[in-house]
């Protein structure tokens, strides 16, 4: 590299929300507070190589990805980078090459703009320490912050653990325009929470979040839904803290099944959900009920699973996934994850 480049790399967790943020203002702010825990085995890496150049309106910007360059995805790339130029004027006198990989399979149908624009958000926030050579107390505060306005749910994913986006009176230091994580006293039965994700249809999404999001403005059920969002926010810390498993579940199926009512219910509505993905479910509760087994599940806007679990019991849902569950993926396809540490620098 020559003495005008600068090299930064993050690697960023995906996240998996158990309330959900359906709905937003513009400026990329929440209609309601969402709490998520991040992944362990589903990141997305990034590196920056930054050059030096004459200030301009709009600097060159190269994205590739898994190596070869992916101009495509450039689109969603410079909004991001017209929404933070403001905070960030020094980035135009930058050209940077932008180089990103995911550690979770190709067309698996899980999200990667919250662990993307996370490591991105990430890099651009060290990369400024690097360049005007400061020091951001509240380094990963701004980060989520940026993140939010790459992506609303890639917010939480600059932490490990558990965090919450969006203003919520039971979440200390809560904020609408950045993540923070929970640092509640979590019970020891939740801290190894098991996410394993059926990857039921791989297939890219028929309508994306963001189109989804939209549709909630004059939702019929709209206020309603946040009001219970925050509710919910309210009664999930609670139940977090006291380790009540029965509640957990009930409390995230209804969170999962809800989200996906709104979608059913909005103008135009739609189904992101497959037969097999409400076979799953049903299975799921079955198991739950009949061999008193601790899962339950939760939806991201798709049509997979995300079957959550205890680490005490990885055993036995192990072998229930196998058995009852991979039948129901194409190919037989499923990622084993838990809740992760959150990101770092590589
Ligand atoms: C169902 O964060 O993908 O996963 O802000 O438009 O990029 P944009 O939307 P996005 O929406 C996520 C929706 C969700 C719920 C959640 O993660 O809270």
């Amino acid at each position: 590299m020559g003495k005008n480049q600068i090299r930064v790399a993050w690697q960023a967790p995906s996240n998996i929300a158990l309330v959900k943020y359906w709905g937003k203002h513009p400026g990329q702010i929440p209609a309601n507070a969402s709490l998520s825990f991040s992944l362990d085995e589903c990141t997305t890496k990034t590196t920056i190589e930054a050059e030096k150049v004459p200030f301009s309106d709009f600097p060159r910007l190269q994205f590739f990805f898994e190596g070869k360059e992916k101009p495509e995805f450039l689109p969603k790339i410079e909004n991001f980078f017209r929404a933070v130029f403001p905070e960030m004027p020094w980035l135009k006198s930058y050209a940077l090459r932008i180089s990103s990989e995911n550690t979770f399979p190709h067309s698996s149908g899980i999200a990667s703009s919250a662990s993307a624009f996370a490591a991105l958000a990430l890099c651009i926030t060290e990369l400024e320490e690097k360049v005007l050579d400061i020091k951001h107390g509240g380094f990963f505060r701004i980060a989520s912050h940026r993140a939010r306005l790459g992506s609303g749910s890639a917010a939480r994913s600059v932490y490990g653990g558990i965090s919450v986006w969006g203003k919520h009176p039971m979440t200390v230091g809560s904020s609408q325009s950045f993540a923070v994580p929970v640092t509640d006293e979590i019970h020891e039965v939740f801290r190894g929470i098991t996410d394993t994700i059926l990857l039921i249809d791989r297939e890219t999404k028929s309508v994306s979040s963001t189109a989804g999001h939209a549709l909630m403005v004059g939702h019929p059920y709209a206020e309603m839904r946040f009001k219970r969002a925050a509710e919910n926010l309210a009664e999930l810390q609670t139940i977090l803290r006291s380790g009540e498993v029965d509640d957990f579940f009930s409390l995230i199926e209804e969170e999962a099944l809800g989200l996906h009512a709104l979608m059913m219910s909005s103008q135009p509505n739609y189904i992101l959900m497959r037969p097999n993905t409400v076979a799953a479910i049903e299975r799921i509760r079955n198991t739950r009920k009949e061999e008193n087994l601790a899962v339950g599940f939760t939806l991201d806007a798709g049509a997979n699973v995300h079957v959550i679990a205890l680490s005490a019991d990885e055993q036995k849902v192990k072998s229930f996934v196998e058995s009852e569950l991979k039948p129901l993926c194409p190919d037989g396809l499923y990622i084993c994850d838990r809740i992760g540490e959150g990101p770092k620098p590589f």
